[in-house]
């Protein structure tokens, strides 16, 4: 007889949430974490902490650029790094804790080690085997950094050694202008850094919408981070003073160098699923490393599943927590299902970028007839009260039926602002449904209908 219905591998936001869905329908469940503290990647060293240092460096940065303009005389802000690690490091905390709470409430079993897959429905971990009906890999993923760079996470870093350097580093270089590479570069940019962002292709944030990632490199050099674009890292090595990161020139092939304290790898990541046993299982990967499984989330074994980061996909949080809850339902005998168009990406900069459906390029290349309506959140009487006009809306829609395509915004509280627009597509609304829709004054929502009136007969107030 099994001893759990199901066992998730990976307490991250991907397999917490599937255990607790999983305990809520029913079933008995365990899972394993190696770590000393529950929620993976994201809690530990990841979208949380990071959300701290931007949380506290924005405040830095209001209070050393905003508070004179609003009639606020303090003295400059010191930083005290050691307090803030300890802030960040109270967050991390409470978030962590806060899952061992909702294991505990939803009777779920928290397995402490790390976990091998003896054979379907047999999990080993440590020394006990523990017999599942159902086994879901949640395991995330890793850092990758490019080869033949020695990552030590001290002077060459990935993400996690980036959120607890020792100090703020006089001077940074970050390969890669991709999500970590800017969010981070943006906390030490803020904190008096000299931030270096080399990327290898040729705009940053790829896959963005081309005119969202044009204006938000404007932003972030006004900020005082520098973009050297189009330019393949050869080698990092350590110096004196730091590291020194030489790279050649696509357009010329020069090659150049630059020194810095701290040098930030942030190249993507890749799938974490070493020691699961899956190479004996005869679990199938992609090339890429990624577990392959079907639209029910089953992988090449019966009984076993994937979810998050370990299959294909956006490597985000929520992705794998929609697919935490979708796999729950489906091991429970019911509908699971993930709608992979409308999957909002957000970027925790100042100001904010989020992005959700299809990006004008996208359109573009398949050749749909499209409409853009766009606001500028110079015409937001809110922004411009707290000075965080820059930016602006962009919405697509169809063209012959106007239902909504894609929207792309940056600006303020942009993470929050692109949900009513999740939620239209997923109602497949057109423009004119958000543009009828009211709006409270003075919001920075205002600006989201504004882009959708937009698409219409014209927002009022651009
Ligand atoms: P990324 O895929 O977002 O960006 C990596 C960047 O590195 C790309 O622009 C790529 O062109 C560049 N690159 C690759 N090789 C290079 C080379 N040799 N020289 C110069 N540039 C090179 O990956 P990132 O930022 O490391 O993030 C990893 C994952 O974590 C992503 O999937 C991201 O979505 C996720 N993440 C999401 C966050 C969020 O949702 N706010 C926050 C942090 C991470």
């Amino acid at each position: 007889m099994a001893d759990f219905d199901l066992i998730v591998i990976g307490a991250g936001p991907g397999g917490y949430v599937c255990a607790i869905r999983a305990a809520q329908l029913g079933l008995k469940v365990a899972c394993v974490e190696g770590r000393d503290t529950l929620g993976g990647t994201c809690l530990n060293v990841g979208c949380i902490p990071s959300k701290a240092l931007l949380h506290a460096t924005h405040s830095l940065h209001e209070a050393e650029h905003s508070f004179e303009k609003m009639g606020l005389r303090v003295a400059r802000p010191k930083v005290d790094w050691e307090a803030m690690q300890a802030y960040k490091a109270d967050v991390i905390a409470g978030n962590t804790k806060g899952i061992e709470f909702l294991f505990k409430k939803n009777k779920v079993t928290w397995l402490k080690g790390w976990a091998r897959i003896v054979a379907p429905g047999k999990v080993k971990v440590g020394d006990d085997l523990h017999l599942a009906r159902s086994i879901v890999i949640a395991s995330g993923s890793e850092p990758a950094s490019l080869p033949g760079i020695a990552i030590d996470e001290e002077v060459i870093v990935t993400s996690t050694g980036a959120l607890s350097l020792g100090k703020p580093p006089k001077s940074m270089v970050v390969i890669g202008a991709g999500v970590i590479g800017l969010e981070m570069g943006s906390v030490y940019a803020r904190l008096g850094a000299e931030v270096t962002v080399i990327e290898y292709l040729d705009a940053i944030t790829p896959g963005m919408d081309a005119e969202v990632a044009k204006s938000f490199q404007k932003i972030l050099q006004k900020q005082g981070l520098s973009f050297t674009l189009g330019a393949a890292v050869q080698s990092v090595e350590r110096t004196r003073k730091g590291a020194r990161v030489t790279y050649r020139l696509k357009k010329d092939d020069s090659e150049h160098s630059v020194e810095a304290e701290i040098v930030l790898v942030a190249t993507g990541r890749k799938p974490f699923t070493k020691g699961l046993g899956l190479d004996g299982l005869g679990v199938e990967l992609t090339e890429r490393g990624q577990i392959k499984t079907d639209k029910q989330f089953q992988t090449s074994v019966p009984g076993v599943y994937a979810i998050g980061d370990a299959i294909v996909g956006p490597m985000l949080a929520h992705k794998a927590e929609d697919e935490g809850m979708a796999v729950a339902e489906i091991i429970a005998g019911k509908h699971g299902h993930v709608n992979y168009d409308v999957i909002p990406g957000v970027i925790y900069t100042s100001p904010e970028v989020a992005t959700v459906g299809k990006t004008e390029e996208q359109l573009k290349a398949e050749g749909r007839a499209y409409k853009v309506g766009k606001f500028s959140f110079m015409g937001n009487g809110r922004a411009k009260a707290v000075f965080q006009a820059e930016g602006f809306v962009k919405m697509l829609a169809d063209k012959d039926t106007d239902r909504i395509l894609g929207c792309h915004i940056i600006g303020p509280g942009a993470g929050d602002l692109i949900h009513e627009v999740c939620v239209a597509m997923e109602f497949g609304a057109a423009a004119q449904d958000l543009a009828l829709t009211c709006h409270a004054h003075p919001t920075y929502s205002e600006a989201v209908r504004e882009a959708a009136l937009a698409c219409g007969d014209g927002a009022i107030h651009a």
